[in-house]
């Protein structure tokens, strides 16, 4: 059977530390409000009914792809609507984020979130990693992804964003069962997740562990880092697997002993020192700070310079932002990124 296209496009390469002829760039958050084709989208359909309407999620992600010339296509869909046949209500109101109606507040309501076993109730997602891989030209390669366990978890337990995680760190110091209980099945819940959207057409994945860096170091390596080693371990070789964490630098090591073939680091560290402390044998993405990209196109040339001489031509870099693009950035800094990377700096 021939190799289709995407398996030897810059971004695979690099994720596989093979050398690539130029440096592949996508963004977090590469489709979204920023853009005013989405805001056009956006004020016919509200946020949830996009997510559940594979066309849409398609469209979406195949116009972003296009109109900035990266290196890959992410699924368009959201982190939390896995928690919805979970048990858990889920609603995004206009300006405020998601909200979870029934969150899981104690180890009594530990029970209350079922395991996922199968893709019902999120047939929508696989149809929309369908439609977008076959809308995709054949040379880019489509990432899935999921929220890793932690995040996940302290969704369910805050029920919202949060500034300290007093819940979630309360009932996971405080009761340790109910703790592994709720990682376990999360984490078990992800996998499905993940090896349905590989099956649907995914070439590569990626894990998001958006709220981590709230934790310390021993905290990490005790309650969380064998969960998120038992998603990742749990996935197929061949498939790269993008691990990013943000917020806290000096998790890098113990991320990337959990697991993943490529680390996603922010803009708190350089990209020497997080190579050096992820190790030789890992892929490194990121790190642009994502306020860089509110500024002009001349800064951004300056800055994205700076960033790919911090990797000196070492192979297996993937450029990015550190976390998701703000809904303030202009198109054209966006744009002017994604060139800058192709042109070297
Ligand atoms: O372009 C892409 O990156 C693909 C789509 C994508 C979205 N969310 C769409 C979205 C991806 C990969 C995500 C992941 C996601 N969702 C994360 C992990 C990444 C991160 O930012 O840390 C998290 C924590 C969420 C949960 C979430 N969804 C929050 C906190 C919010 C509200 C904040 C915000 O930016 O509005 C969302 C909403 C959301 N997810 C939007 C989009 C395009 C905006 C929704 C809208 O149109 O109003």
């Amino acid at each position: 059977m021939a190799v289709p296209a995407w398996h030897d496009s810059p971004f695979m390469k690099a994720a596989r530390r093979e050398p690539v002829s130029r440096t592949p760039i996508w963004l977090m958050r590469q489709a979204g409000r920023y853009m005013a084709e989405y805001r056009e989208l956006r004020g016919k359909v509200d946020f949830l009914t996009l997510c559940k309407s594979p066309d849409l999620c398609a469209e979406i992600m195949l116009t972003t792809v296009e109109r900035l010339g990266v290196d890959a296509a992410i699924l368009f869909s959201d982190l939390l609507l896995i928690l919805e046949p979970m048990g858990l209500h889920l609603e995004f109101s206009s300006g405020e984020g998601p909200r979870l109606g029934n969150p899981i507040r104690q180890a009594g309501d530990v029970d209350r979130l079922l395991e996922l076993h199968d893709m019902g109730g999120l047939e929508f997602v696989v149809e929309a990693v369908r439609k977008t891989r076959a809308g995709l030209p054949e040379h880019l390669p489509l990432i899935g992804f999921a929220g890793a366990p932690f995040t996940l978890a302290a969704y369910t337990i805050e029920g919202g964003a949060s500034r300290d995680y007093r819940i979630t760190k309360t009932l996971m110091y405080g009761d340790f069962g109910a703790w592994d209980a709720l990682m376990t099945r999360i984490a078990r819940s992800v996998v499905v997740y993940l090896k349905a959207q590989v099956e649907a057409g995914a070439q590569a994945l990626q894990l998001f562990d958006s709220w981590v860096g709230c934790l310390g170091v021993d905290d990490y390596r005790r309650y969380v880092l064998p969960y998120s080693r038992m998603v990742l371990e749990s996935l197929p070789r061949d498939v790269p697997l993008i691990h990013f964490g943000t917020g806290n630098p000096a998790l890098l090591p113990l991320l990337s002993e959990a697991g993943g073939s490529v680390i996603g680091v922010d803009w708190r560290i350089g990209l020497d020192d997080a190579w050096r402390a992820v190790g030789p044998d890992k892929a490194i993405q990121g790190n642009l700070d994502p306020v860089v990209l509110l500024t002009d196109p001349a800064e951004i040339r300056r800055r994205v310079g700076e960033m790919l001489a911090q990797v000196s031509g070492r192979p297996g870099y993937i450029a990015n932002l550190g976390h998701g693009v703000l809904p303030q950035t202009p198109v054209e800094n966006v744009i002017a990124m994604v060139d800058a990377v192709h042109e070297g700096g």
